[in-house]
């Protein structure tokens, strides 16, 4: 079978094809011959501005993972009307290709950088770290990496002692399982598991031999490879995403596409929310509609019941104090009325930092000489071809179909309590040989050092790559308004390492890796790792804790999870920005359902959480007006 009759030419050009024109080989074949991607008849389509009406009972501000949820959930009942507002567009067909994750972001993001530190990403243009967010219909999860995990339990067993009642885990698993379709076999029959919810749950489709090598080197150091979202975080697993039939399901088409015909649900895309709406009335403050820009023209629409801030941890915080809502001094020095003093919105900033691209040099060993030689590992540039183009299109198989990150492990390094099941490292392994510079060039990494550290591990050279980071980090950051610009990013200051903690047990990570090149499995592969050093830390011994920690403040990696920007917790928490029920404290009919209201970072991924608020968020809503 001949695609387009280009298998001739794949022959031809065995070489890897440039990005773009391999994204858009990829696209235009999609559109032809793949109409169950194209998926027209359930897309999103953005209400018309003259079919807007003057109030709904809900207006949500932000289409991402937690407001997709929100739309669907709120819009279940026929008699509420609905308003979702997007500031981006509907996704790209290229997003729901796995492999593009690793390579691009096809959406448009927001593009945010961090402010320069002296301290971490040292490595990077200016010293500032780069900070992509999804500015699309499903938000970040159109450009995360799909990987779907839950976070240990003592998190949420911690959220509920710190005051929020409803949110010990016992509370939050039935929320994590209404919204999933889990698919994987192994999983269906497990308690932690559900079927016939929106969010399919699959095993990445394509993964190369050696995830199964690290799988046993994590058995060989006394590791249980398991469910990580089962009874037990601590252990190894392969990965398992937010996929469906091996694609990837966003919220967007998790969540909204089987909504999009709802009469009462109302979704403007391009939509840009500038202003939340509070009136004073008595003693008391009401959030009553939104102001927002699409085109050149502002709106003004009302909410009758509530306003549901869903603009995800760094935009939340950003638009309550753009509408005065916010530590006073703070507003008072950007020239906004202030509204409500609260000073914890922005505050106790936590995100994941960890140490990417390391990577160790494999050889492939006898007992599979059967496969292809190339295929042990995957390299990401080399599938740039016609002939993995083909194998998605037509056989819906094939390299396309996999992540970088193949394995997943939640370890203890010395520093962690091993008998409490309460992990402090989580390892994600990549079987993509030339993984490291892809990240470098995720990361922004300068070229001298993406050269020194990568420019050998090319072609033939098979390698996989690890990436840890840190569960719970103790440094915390903020983030502040530059202006009252709505359209001015504001300034984000994670202040990774600013607790020396962090450094050492991330650093601690290493001695981890070690002792896996040693096992049975990785001798096998004679595992050894890359000698190529970070120019700048070049003077330490490779194995000293000095060279990693160096590595570190150059070569900072952020997994994308910050959180927790506008906490949630009791009155008397003064840094506490909505209440258990997730109501902003202060202000009425105005609540805040995203990644931003974690009390504390959770151990692990942050998208399933992120869902998870929103289902019982969506679940307390009707509660509370029914
Ligand atoms: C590159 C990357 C990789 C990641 N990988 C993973 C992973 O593999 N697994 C995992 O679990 N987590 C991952 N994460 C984290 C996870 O995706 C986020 O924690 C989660 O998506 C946050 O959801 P949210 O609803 O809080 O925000 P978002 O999903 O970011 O949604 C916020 C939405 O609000 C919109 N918005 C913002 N301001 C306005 C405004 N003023 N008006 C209108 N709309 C507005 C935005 O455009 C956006 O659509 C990753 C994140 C990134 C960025
Ligand atoms: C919607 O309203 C109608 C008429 O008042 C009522 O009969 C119906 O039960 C309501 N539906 C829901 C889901 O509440
Ligand atoms: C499709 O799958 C079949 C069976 O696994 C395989 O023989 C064939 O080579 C594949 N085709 C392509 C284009 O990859
Ligand atoms: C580890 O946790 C257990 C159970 O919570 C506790 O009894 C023990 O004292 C802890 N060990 C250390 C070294 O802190
Ligand atoms: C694993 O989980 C079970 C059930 O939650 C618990 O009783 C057990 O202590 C856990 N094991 C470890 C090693 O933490
Ligand atoms: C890359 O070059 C370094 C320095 O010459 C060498 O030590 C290393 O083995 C090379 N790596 C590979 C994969 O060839
Ligand atoms: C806050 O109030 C809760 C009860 O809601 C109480 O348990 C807690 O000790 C109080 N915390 C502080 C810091 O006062």
């Amino acid at each position: 079978m001949t695609l387009l009759g280009l298998t001739a030419a794949t022959r031809i050009l065995d070489k890897p094809l440039p990005i773009k024109v391999f994204l858009m080989m990829l696209g235009t074949l999609i559109v032809i011959k793949r109409p169950d991607i194209v998926d027209k008849k359930n897309r999103v389509q953005s209400v018309s501005t003259q079919k807007l009406l003057a109030q709904y009972d809900y207006v949500i501000i932000g289409g991402g993972s937690a407001g997709a949820v929100l739309g669907n959930r709120l819009s279940e009942d026929e008699n509420c009307t609905v308003f979702l507002l997007e500031a981006g567009a509907d996704e790209e067909i290229l997003s729901d290709v796995p492999y593009v994750a690793s390579v691009y972001h096809t959406s448009s993001v927001w593009d945010f950088k961090t402010e320069p530190s002296s301290n971490y990403c040292l490595g990077m243009n200016n010293h500032q770290c780069d900070w992509p967010r999804g500015k699309v219909l499903g938000g970040s999860s159109v450009l995360n990496a799909m990987i779907y995990i839950r976070g240990n339990k003592r998190d949420y067993d911690s959220w509920a002692a710190l005051g929020n009642e409803g949110w010990d885990y016992e509370s939050v698993l039935p929320y994590f399982k209404v919204s999933e379709d889990v698919r994987a076999k192994e999983l269906v029959d497990s308690l932690y598991h559900h079927k016939g919810g929106y969010l399919t749950v699959e095993r990445f489709k394509y993964n190369p031999p050696i995830v199964d090598y690290f799988l046993d080197s994590g058995k060989e150091l006394g590791y249980k490879v398991h469910d990580i979202n089962g009874a037990n975080q601590t252990g190894f697993s392969y990965t398992y995403g937010t996929l469906r039939d091996g694609l990837r399901c966003s919220t967007a088409k998790a969540f909204l596409r089987p909504a999009s015909k709802r009469k009462n649900l109302h979704v403007s895309l391009k939509s840009f929310v500038e202003k939340i709406l509070v009136k004073e009335d008595g003693t008391s403050k009401i959030a009553y509609g939104v102001l927002f820009r699409k085109g050149w023209r502002r709106y003004v629409i009302k909410a009758k019941r509530e306003v549901i801030l869903s603009a995800g941890s760094i935009k939340s915080p950003q638009l309550l104090m753009l509408s005065g809502i916010g530590p006073r001094d703070h507003l008072e020095e950007m020239n906004i009325p202030v509204v409500h003093h609260a000073p914890g919105v922005g505050q106790n900033f936590q995100d994941h930092v960890g140490l990417a691209g390391i990577t160790y040099i494999v050889d492939p060993p006898p007992e599979i000489a059967h496969y292809e030689r190339n295929k042990l590992t995957t390299n990401f540039t080399e599938i740039r071809n016609l002939e993995s183009i083909q194998e998605m299109i037509q056989n819906s198989s094939g390299p396309l179909y996999s992540l970088v990150n193949g394995g997943i492990a939640f370890i203890n390094t010395k520093y962690a309590n091993k008998t409490n099941d309460y992990p402090d490292i989580e390892l994600m392994f990549s079987a993509a040989s030339d993984n490291g510079i892809l990240i470098a060039s995720a990361y922004a990494l300068n070229s001298k050092a993406a050269t020194a550290l990568y420019n050998n591990i090319t072609g033939d050279v098979q390698a996989f790559t690890i990436f840890a980071f840190l569960l719970r980090p103790r440094s915390r950051g903020f983030i502040k308004l530059k202006s009252n610009d709505p359209k001015e990013a504001p300034a984000i200051v994670p202040n990774y390492f600013q607790d020396p903690h962090d450094l050492q047990v991330l650093v601690e990570s290493v001695r981890f890796m070690e002792k896996m090149g040693r096992t049975p499995s990785m001798r096998k592969l004679n595992a050894r790792l890359n000698p190529n050093k970070m120019p700048e830390c070049s003077q330490f011994d490779i194995l000293s804790d000095e060279y990693w920690a160096c590595y570190a403040h150059h070569f900072t990696t952020t997994v994308h999870h910050s959180v927790s920007t506008c906490k949630m917790g009791p009155i008397n928490d003064s840094y506490a920005v909505v209440d258990a029920r997730l109501r902003v404290h202060g202000i009425a009919r105005l609540r805040v359902i995203d990644a931003s209201i974690m009390p504390h970072i959770v151990s692990g991924n942050t998208n399933a959480p992120t869902i998870m608020i929103a289902e019982k968020g969506a679940d307390m809503i009707k509660k509370d007006w029914s």
